[in-house]
């Protein structure tokens, strides 16, 4: 038979039960509890929790994300903890309260579109088996095919609007198993998949007053980018101003450009566009250098403003020193990076 527990997480005060193999942080999300949360892999430490009561496996939180003194504290990783008994957790829930909590769910769902749009980046479309409520910004957790439960996360560059389908915007890792070993090997129009989801908190805050953000896009980092500018836009009464920095090597890594040049046209006074290349001189149109320096070169100062980025660590890294550079408060700074497992 299989067992569950119940896990009480505080200052919430919420009642959760866990499944039998399943993670605290998979069953709160499931249930509609917020925890924060960043990999869902057991390498980032956003999710880590303090275990006020009961026993829990930590699973594969890795050793620098859950350091052995940690673990004698009585801390722990909910999106790798198992609870061996029921258990009381504390957890940071400082959820902002405008934020709209989407329950995680399974999904099925047909691969409509696989398309080259970029060097080694292809464009995902997959319809859903029915309406996903997600924030732009979040992700999915697709399973990849013939593997024993290999998952990848991939973030939403389409608005929530569009509900039943999703876009992933997916580069190619040699050797990677879900990119060289699937996506880009023989996965086509009309396959079906399993995704669950939606997961993540790198989400537009529409809900704060209209101040003027500043975006710096990475690479493929560009998708959830991609979902909010839509969603301000196209979907919502916004009436602040986006300026986008889309960084590649060269201009064949960059895609989706007559979009957003468009979307420039269409909303003058509310939206800019840079597309940068770092590996090459910048032809007509186009920007040379790291997208943080040329945001750099555009503003001395962006008091009252946003940030947002997205793409490699080391990236994220260096656009979050230029922001700071520019007098951008962390509080008023929001990034996610991630790794290219492939
Ligand atoms: Fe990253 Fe748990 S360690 S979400």
């Amino acid at each position: 038979m299989s067992e569950t527990y119940t896990v009480t997480v505080e200052p919430l005060g919420r009642e959760v039960e866990v499944a039998e193999g399943q993670t605290i942080l998979e069953a709160c999300l499931r249930a509609g509890v917020w925890l924060p949360h960043s990999c869902t892999h057991g390498t980032c430490a956003t999710c880590k929790v303090e275990v006020l009561d009961g026993d829990v496996d930590h699973g594969e939180a890795s050793s620098f994300a859950l350091m052995d003194f940690e673990r004698e504290e009585g801390k722990t990783l909910t999106c790798c903890a198992r609870p061996q008994t029921d258990v009381t957790i504390e957890a940071d829930v400082d959820v902002d309260e405008e934020l709209e909590v989407f329950p995680v769910q399974d999904f099925t769902g047909t691969i409509v579109e696989l398309t080259d749009i970029a060097n080694d980046i292809k464009r995902l479309r997959i319809e859903l088996d029915r309406e996903i409520g997600f924030n732009a910004g979040q992700y999915m957790k697709v399973q990849v095919p013939g593997t024993d439960g290999i998952d990848r996360t991939w973030s939403m560059a389409n608005p929530p609007t569009e509900n039943r389908v999703v876009e992933f915007q997916v580069r190619n890792v040699p050797g990677g198993v879900a990119t060289d070993g699937w996506l880009f090997k023989d996965a086509a129009v009309g396959d079906s998949l399993q995704l669950s989801g939606p997961y993540g908190r790198f989400v537009l805050r529409t809900w704060e007053e209209e101040r003027p953000i500043i975006m710096l896009g990475g690479g493929t980092g560009l998708a959830p980018l991609a979902s909010m500018v839509k969603h301000a836009l196209i979907n919502e009464e916004y009436d602040g101003h986006i300026t986008l920095y889309a960084g590649g090597r060269t201009k064949n890594d960059l895609y989706d450009v007559d979009f957003f040049r468009q979307l420039e046209q269409e909303y003058p006074d509310q939206f800019a566009f840079h597309p940068c290349v770092s590996a090459e001189e910048p032809e007509e149109g186009y920007r040379g250098g790291y997208v943080s320096t040329v945001m750099e070169q555009d503003f001395d100062k962006l008091t009252g403003y946003q940030g947002y980025m997205c793409g490699s660590p080391a990236m994220v890294e260096g656009c979050l020193k230029s922001f700071m550079s520019r007098r951008l408060f962390p509080r008023d700074i929001f990034g996610e990076d991630f790794f290219n497992e492939g």
